[in-house]
């Protein structure tokens, strides 16, 4: 069998027009999904990249408005019938489950939590599962504040756990991948939680477990595209549509998406694909977001700069 193609997108960040992004600064989000998009579409008709599935990995909405997922809603389903697949979609900190719910779907654009193609199953596993709440319904429902989603790094709760170990025995698959919102264990000091990535090393450490069968994972959150390796597994990290920095060459860059090919025998391959444009040049970052990027300053001391320095202009 030919190799599994999967596109994904992660970080749309939808916004209505003219409205104030969240911490201040964003690309206008629906061009940016518009060019990497066609980018996309013209990969498929090329033949270069022919994806099986396209998948979103969170932060759908910039802030977990209904009218910023029909926005979604509307451009996920065209570039899913542009390119004749479904679109999958798994939540981030940004996103409002009920909203997110209640305004996504499409028939072509879906919220399956478990997808099997080939050789291969893939699970959409929720990175906010541990924040979130239930209710006196026995509903599962977002926590009282918004920012006590927004500003977490990850957690899967003991129900979300359960459920990951469960799926990577029920499935007859031989591999298994992991799409989420946030990626365990970054290298770089921003959006670490060790507590979270503990919750991930105590199921993909375990030897007697099936969830062996887990040969990577994909996730975004971080706007800053990189792999590396957790726990002997690849982790890829998606480019993001709102704003999107590179550490090393220490610029802004472009928006872009990501290509995978998953082989029959459990490999996988990734590459990055941004698409520069004069919207969005890759310009040089200065010193405070640097510090920010590198997990040297916290949200709120970057905050607090950039307070001061706007105080003295
Ligand atoms: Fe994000």
């Amino acid at each position: 069998m030919t190799d599994i193609r999967i596109a994904q997108f992660s970080d749309t960040h939808f916004l209505e027009a003219d409205a104030e992004p969240e911490g201040g600064f964003a690309y206008e989000t629906s061009q940016a999904f518009d060019a990497t998009a066609a980018h996309l579409v013209s990969a498929s008709t090329d033949g270069s990249f022919s994806p099986d599935l396209v998948v979103a990995t969170g932060d759908i909405a910039d802030h977990g408005r209904s009218a910023q997922y029909r926005i979604a809603a509307d451009r996920f389903a065209g570039l899913a019938s542009d390119l004749g697949v479904a679109m999958n979609v798994t939540p981030g900190n940004h996103d409002r489950d009920a909203e997110l719910s209640a305004a996504l779907g499409r028939p072509n654009v879906t919220m399956s939590r478990v997808v099997e193609i080939g050789t291969w199953c893939f699970l959409f596993v929720d990175s906010n599962a541990g924040v979130m709440r239930v209710d006196d319904d026995g509903r599962r429902v977002d926590p009282p504040s918004y920012d006590d989603r927004l500003h977490r790094n990850g957690s899967l709760g003991t129900a979300e756990t359960a459920w990951v170990r469960e799926m990577c025995e029920l499935t007859t698959a031989d591999h298994v991948f992991v799409w989420l919102h946030h990626p365990p264990h970054l290298p770089s000091g921003l959006s670490a939680d060790e507590t979270y990535a503990g919750e991930w090393r105590t199921l993909l450490e375990d030897e007697n477990s099936a969830t062996t069968k887990i040969r990577g994972l994909g996730g975004g959150h971080t706007h800053m595209p990189t792999d590396y390796r957790f726990a002997e597994r690849p982790v890829f990290v998606c480019p993001a549509l709102k704003n999107n920095f590179s550490v090393e060459a220490a610029t802004m860059l472009p928006p872009g998406y990501r290509t995978y090919a998953f082989g029959d025998d459990g490999s996988i391959s990734s590459e990055v694909v941004l698409v520069d444009d004069e919207r969005w040049p890759r310009r040089p970052l200065g010193r405070a977001v640097m510090s920010l990027l590198k997990g040297e300053l916290t949200y709120a001391e970057f905050d607090e700069i950039v307070a001061r320095k706007r105080a003295g202009a």
